[in-house]
């Protein structure tokens, strides 16, 4: 099996998950965490160089306030869970995301966890947290217009790579495989730049039933794609 170098993943469904058992979101939700961290584990067995996981959308505000901060709880209870064994898998932990709005303690639980994986040298973990595709461009557009403004830069000198370079993924491989659970056929704004030659696999298994065998499914229907990059078969 031909592994992916960057995998990501819209990790959708959870709310239905817990609706189809009688229980609250948070419940759905609370066993995605679960889900995350088995797939984190075979990312890393596996040799995939980064992974990227959507856990809190730029839109994801507009939710009931009890989900919002239900779920930024859960944030600092998976840091606090699993920091230990994410260095013991040499995994790195990196951000995407305006980080700033979140509650002191999911702020400060995230830092703690890109500070303490930084110097780790395996799979890249990448958390997308109060991400959107859209916002990330509007940032990228704004560093480099202030450094044209400052005079640091022609803009005649801007290209693809100058500006992917402004992206919170600078420097990491675009994704080869997004993979969405729940079965919706859209992108939600997420890695809106990047997904431009993505394969997209869609899987109605919601994310808390999300399991490494329905990862290597997805693997597997990549291995099967034909990516020509707007060009033609060899
Ligand atoms: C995805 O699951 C998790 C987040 C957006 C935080 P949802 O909460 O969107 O689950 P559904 O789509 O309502 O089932
Ligand atoms: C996308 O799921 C965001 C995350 C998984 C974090 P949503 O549930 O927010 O997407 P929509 O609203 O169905 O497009
Ligand atoms: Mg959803």
């Amino acid at each position: 099996m031909n592994v992916p170098a960057h995998i990501a993943i819209i990790m959708d469904g959870n709310g239905r998950w817990a609706k189809e058992r009688g229980q609250i979101r948070l419940k759905g939700h609370q066993a995605g965490m679960e889900a995350l961290h088995d797939i984190v584990k075979a990312c890393s067995d596996m040799g995939v160089q980064v992974l990227t996981v959507y856990a809190f959308s730029t839109e994801n505000w507009k939710r009931p306030a009890e989900e919002v901060s239900g779920i930024f709880s859960l944030l600092v209870r998976y840091v606090a869970k699993e920091l230990k064994e994410l260095n013991e898998n040499n995994v790195r932990i990196r951000l995407l995301g305006d980080i700033r709005p979140l509650p002191d303690a999911a702020r400060k639980a995230v830092l703690e966890a890109v500070d303490d994986t930084a110097d780790n040298t395996g799979l890249v973990f990448n958390i997308a947290i109060n991400y959107g595709g859209r916002a990330e461009i509007v940032r990228a557009a704004k560093q480099l217009a202030q450094q044209a403004a400052e005079g640091q830069l022609d803009p005649e000198n801007i290209t693809e790579d100058l500006f992917a370079e402004q992206l919170y993924t600078a420097d990491l491989p675009d994704p080869d495989l997004i993979i969405r659970t729940g079965g919706e056929l859209r992108l939600s704004n997420f890695l809106t730049w990047q997904s431009a030659y993505s394969e997209i696999y869609v899987t109605d298994t919601y994310w808390p039933d999300f399991t490494p065998e329905k990862l290597t499914e997805a693997i597997e229907s990549f291995n099967s794609r034909d990516r020509r990059f707007g060009g033609i078969k060899a």
